[in-house]
């Protein structure tokens, strides 16, 4: 039955969380080289790299959007590397008035990145002072106040904006058109996952067989971020409960302990599922009316729990609302109601309701 209780801390979140930090600095790559999967990105992004280098100028705007957790921070940082110079932070929340991004932006210097997380919930005001800041590399300002004030154009250095988004859908148009690349981040595949691990294994200085690297790498929703927390854990259980080795055993039984089905679902996940399907007859139902339904943010379902339920084939989106597939029922153990489907002519509706 369905547990209304929101799950104190989930294994499987995309989102940061406290004990990633002391060895985040040695397990995030420094160069792209480093930087495992995500091939073509990799190849598109070297281009852009070196071509700027040839040309000695500022690297383009960029920007990475894709589920958390798929190395967007990571990536701003590697190409800071690569190209040798400061990576400046700060995320669309953080910049609250316009004048924050004024005092950002005339500290910069030629060639530097700034990276700006969560783009998309940049405000209003703070963004007409990017548009002319990213296209012109100029700032209007305004000195003074009432009749006796003046509009004022100040010179910026090229600078390089890398902008990363889970919610590509949110961000203005003429946003979006001020980045000459956009990239996006997709779930990694299997063969990429079990190198995260191990890599991250070698980093941590656990033993790892090959099966027990691949079972966590299988469980871990095509996501780097998921790889490493369940990678941890596993440790944890072959420290206290095994000889210390990861191995295929010792990944699976930990992995059971925590609740990881074999698809890497976890509580959160599988509750979205049984309520679309027990409560609301398989939908169409609205991702706020599922949210309300198991008390979760429908912000959180939408960023963390959606994209992969999306990417497996057990969700739709339609006009009207999130369906369960059949593989959903299938996976979920739950039969399907043969009648099902009959009045519900927007199953092949609208896709990009978000
Ligand atoms: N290709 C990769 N190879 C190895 N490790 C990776 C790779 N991509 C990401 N990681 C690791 O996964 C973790 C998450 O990456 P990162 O913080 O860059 O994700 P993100 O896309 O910025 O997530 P969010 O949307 O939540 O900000 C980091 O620990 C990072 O080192
Ligand atoms: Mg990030």
């Amino acid at each position: 039955m369905l547990d209304d209780n929101p799950t104190p801390k989930r294994q499987i979140s995309p989102k940061k969380s406290s004990d990633d930090q002391g060895l985040e600095g040695l397990i995030r790559p420094q160069k792209l080289a480093e930087f495992i999967g995500q091939e073509r990105l990799k190849s598109n992004l070297s281009i852009l790299i070196e071509a700027a280098q040839v040309r000695g100028e500022a690297l383009d705007h960029v920007l990475f959007h894709g589920p958390p957790g798929l190395g967007k921070t990571t990536l701003a940082h590697v190409v800071g590397n690569e190209m040798n110079v400061n990576v400046r932070i700060t995320a669309g929340p953080a910049v609250e008035r316009a004048g924050d991004l004024a005092a950002i932006l005339t500290n910069l210097r030629a060639g530097d990145i700034l990276f700006i997380d969560e783009v998309h919930r940049l405000g209003r005001a703070v963004e007409e002072i990017l548009y002319p800041a990213m296209e012109d590399f100029v700032l209007d300002i305004i000195v003074g106040k009432g009749p006796g004030a003046k509009n004022v154009r100040l010179k910026l250095p090229h600078f390089t904006v890398i902008g990363a988004t889970t919610r590509l859908a949110m961000l203005t148009s003429p946003l979006r058109a001020r980045f000459g690349a956009s990239y996006r981040m997709d779930f990694y595949e299997q063969p990429a996952m079990e190198t995260i691990v191990t890599r991250g294994a070698g980093i941590l200085g656990v033993s790892i067989e090959d099966e027990g690297a691949a079972e966590i790498a299988r469980r871990a929703r095509g996501t780097p971020r998921v790889a490493l927390r369940l990678l941890r854990r596993v440790r944890d259980y072959a420290q206290v409960r095994a000889e210390g080795d990861i191995t295929w055993e010792t990944a699976m039984a930990a992995l059971d302990l925590l609740e990881i089905d074999n698809l890497g679902l976890d509580d959160l996940d599988r509750r979205v599922l049984s309520a679309i399907i027990e409560k609301f007859g398989g939908g169409p139902v609205g991702l706020d009316t599922i949210g309300a339904s198991i008390s979760e943010e429908s912000d959180t379902i939408m960023d963390v729990v959606e994209p992969y339920l999306l990417q497996l084939g057990f969700l739709e989106r339609t006009a009207r609302g999130r369906i369960a597939t059949p593989h959903a029922f299938e996976h979920m153990g739950i039969p399907m109601d043969p009648n099902r489907g009959a009045n519900q002519p927007t199953l092949f509706g609208d896709n990009n309701s978000e």
